[in-house]
């Protein structure tokens, strides 16, 4: 089979629909279906499995390609056409997706034609799992799942019915229509922030008192992450300086890591100059030890124990020092009180163009919850917007940092 590249094709937007083995593969004949009603150019690509379920001629018929079944069949072209497959896709949709095909994309396993062209593509991918209760509920599928997401990977989570095994719960395909509008809601996306380079901070500092104890605070690295992941997605090219969190980065973003506040002025200081927009989502501690004790700090029978802590550098009123003509610098200010007048003063303070406040002491906002609920700070005024994921708040975070972008 030979694909054409993306330069070479028409204006139609390709989707490659990989079909895994299970009972609902035959869905995936109306999923094409409906992807071609709208427009839309579809390649299959079937693992072996699920050739015993719909036989691949169904899909050639319907798609009029050719389905690329398995790799080392023609060793001659196999390569090729992965590789050419992977280009070629505008949306990589995996429906029914079993959880072997989720398994080997969490942990980065090539084995077939499927697995290899998935792993190949750079398009967004989209996944719609369907299999047995138990096998979705079991914590290796949902850990699977989690790494797919902080990945970028879009998932149609599966509905809650019979299924076809005789038992009732979730697991079942979600509705093909569903799954047709998401793929096109992805296909139609935007992708405004092509072209920009985007570095995000994100998550807290730590800063040693001995071999075996930190100062730090109860930043997650949520909320940057979010932004992270949202603006690759939207196009940018983005760099995540990343203090210690316990969450997957995502697909497609350039990883620093950081320990100390000055480790991430550092990165920063080296990162920053070639960037178009900086949101600094991160927590760095503002203090750290004087004396870092070289042994571990023994109890002292009672006695008062007094800690000396230095300041430590502010990382975004340096990093505004420094700022280029054109730069946008978001920041970001987790209040007790007096949210907007403390905003306000740091807009200022750090010269920041916008500044993300918010009250912690909210329900749904601040630590290590998934919600967030922000007021968007820019010289011009406030845009106070109501209780939402974090994943909405990056996306409004962004719409307005690339307003303010194309501003100057
Ligand atoms: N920030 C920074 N360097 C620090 C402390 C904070 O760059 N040492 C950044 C954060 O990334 C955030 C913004 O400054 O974008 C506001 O952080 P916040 O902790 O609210 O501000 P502080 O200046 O530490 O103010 P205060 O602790 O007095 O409220």
């Amino acid at each position: 089979m030979s694909v054409p590249l993306k330069s070479m094709s028409s204006e139609k937007k390709c989707v490659v629909l990989g079909v895994t083995g299970g009972i609902a593969a035959y869905k995936a004949c109306e999923i094409l279906r409906l992807l071609q009603k709208q427009g839309m150019d579809v390649f299959v690509v079937m693992t072996g499995n699920a050739c015993r379920f719909v036989a691949p001629l169904t899909f050639e018929t319907l798609s009029g390609h050719p389905v690329a079944v398995d790799t080392f069949e023609r060793p001659a072209t196999w390569e090729v056409e992965h590789i050419s497959l992977a280009k070629r896709a505008d949306l990589f949709l995996i429906a029914p997706a079993t959880a072997n095909i989720i398994g080997k994309m969490a942990c980065g396993i090539a084995d077939d034609m499927l697995s290899t062209t998935v792993m190949a593509t750079r398009a967004p991918v989209m996944i719609a799992p369907a299999m047995n209760t138990g096998m979705w509920e079991n914590p290796a599928t949902q850990q699977n799942i989690a790494t797919l997401i902080a990945r970028g990977v879009h998932v149609v989570a599966p509905a809650t019915g019979h299924l076809a095994c005789g038992d009732s719960g979730a697991g079942k395909l979600e509705d093909v229509a569903v799954i047709a509008q998401r793929a096109l809601d992805v296909l139609r996306a935007r992708r405004d922030m092509e072209g920009l380079r985007v570095m995000v901070t994100a998550g807290p500092s730590r800063e040693a008192l001995d071999p075996v104890r930190y100062v730090s605070n109860r930043s997650s690295g949520k909320m940057g992450y979010a932004i992270a992941r949202a603006a690759a997605q939207r196009g940018a090219q983005v760099t995540l300086l990343s203090g210690p969190v316990s969450i997957a980065a995502p697909q497609g973003v350039r990883l620093v890591r950081f320990t100390t506040t000055q480790e991430l002025l550092d990165r920063a200081m080296e990162c920053a100059p070639e960037q178009d927009i900086l949101i600094q989502a991160a927590a760095p501690a503002d203090y750290r030890a004087k004396e870092i004790a070289p042994q571990k700090i023994k109890k002292r029978g009672g006695e008062e124990l007094v800690l000396r802590l230095i300041e430590n550098p502010d990382v975004a009123a340096t990093l505004g020092r420094a700022k280029r003509e054109g730069q946008v610098f978001v920041g970001f200010a987790a209040e007790t009180n007096d949210v907007t007048a403390h905003a306000r003063d740091k807009l200022v303070r750090k010269s920041l163009d916008m500044i993300v406040a918010n009250d912690v002491t909210k329900p749904g906002a601040g630590f290590d919850v998934d919600t967030n609920i922000v007021t968007l700070i820019t010289r011009e005024g406030e845009r106070e917007l109501p209780l939402m994921t974090k994943e909405e708040a990056a996306e409004h975070i962004l719409t307005r940092a690339l307003e303010l972008r194309l501003a100057r």
